[in-house]
């Protein structure tokens, strides 16, 4: 199984920063993550993970800085073409906690569809494509079922169907679980895990503790719009060196 490995990079974040008119929610973001790492994202409600997210695959324009993403640099305060925006969208494969599926169609139209659109795929090859990934998060035999009829755990593993069909190098998810009842939400971690395990490069913004602890390569703790500590999964988590991330974390334990 493929792991970190530290030789290439596949997303550098350099000095980026985001303002909403004079509310300012990033400021002076470095972060840089290896080919086939994973790296959980935690910290307080408003400190920014969602926004650090939207503007990594430039959902939101960053205010300053540069991203560059899997040999795409987008600087801040140049617009980027929309033949470099729908590349970095296709790059960076995005799960949100609500899972927007289209409920007029099936779970197989919604994953094969931006295959067909974004990609130029034939519908047969699409389909085919879909099956197998809704195979492999343990849904095929959901595949002409609507949206509305599964449940909302196997929902957000359409979802992440959906994304990896689109060939992503990165994913990047957003609490992908906030809005799931325990045990389903732990049917979503586990194809998370699963794909940690098969190499995917991964962001995860998350409030699952022992999921940052065990499966990311490394956790990075935001708080107010910076990064307040980055490090070893298991060392940030159990031993963290910023008053602000030990009170985020101790926080956090004693729920
Ligand atoms: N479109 C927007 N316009 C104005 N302010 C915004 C916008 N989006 C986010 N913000 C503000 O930016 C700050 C960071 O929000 P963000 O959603 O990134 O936080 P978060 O860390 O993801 O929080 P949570 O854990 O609650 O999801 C907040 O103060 C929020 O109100
Ligand atoms: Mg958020």
């Amino acid at each position: 199984m493929k792991k970190a490995s530290p030789s290439g990079s596949m997303l550098k974040v350099t000095g980026v920063g985001k303002a909403f008119g004079t509310l300012t929610v990033l400021n002076d973001i470095n972060l840089e993550v290896g080919e086939g790492e994973v790296v959980a994202m935690i910290g307080p409600s408003g400190s920014g993970k969602s926004t650090l997210l939207r503007c990594i695959n430039q959902l939101e324009p960053p205010t300053s800085g540069s991203i560059t993403l899997a040999g795409i640099t987008i600087d801040a305060g140049i617009v980027a073409t929309r033949r470099q925006l729908t590349e970095l969208r296709r790059t960076a494969g995005m799960v949100f906690q609500s899972f927007n599926l289209f409920p007029h169609m099936s779970v197989l139209r919604n994953v094969s569809l931006p295959q067909q659109r974004v990609l130029g795929r034939s519908r047969v090859e699409a389909d085919e494509r879909s099956m197998s990934l809704l195979s492999r998060v343990g849904l095929a035999s959901k595949a002409s079922e609507y949206p509305v009829r599964c449940s909302g755990g196997q929902q957000q593993r359409i979802a992440i169907a959906r994304a990896l069909a689109l060939d992503p190098e990165i994913m990047l998810f957003d609490e992908p679980t906030s809005a799931l009842d325990p045990e389903l939400g732990l049917e979503v971690l586990n194809v998370m895990r699963e794909l940690a395990d098969g190499g995917m490069t991964m962001i995860v913004v998350t409030h699952e503790m022992h999921f940052a602890e065990t499966v990311s390569d490394r956790v990075v703790v935001m708080a107010d719009g910076r990064i307040v500590e980055e490090g070893p999964s298991r060392e940030v988590m159990r031993n963290p060196h910023s008053q602000r991330a030990r009170l985020f974390l101790n926080a956090v334990k004693n729920r």
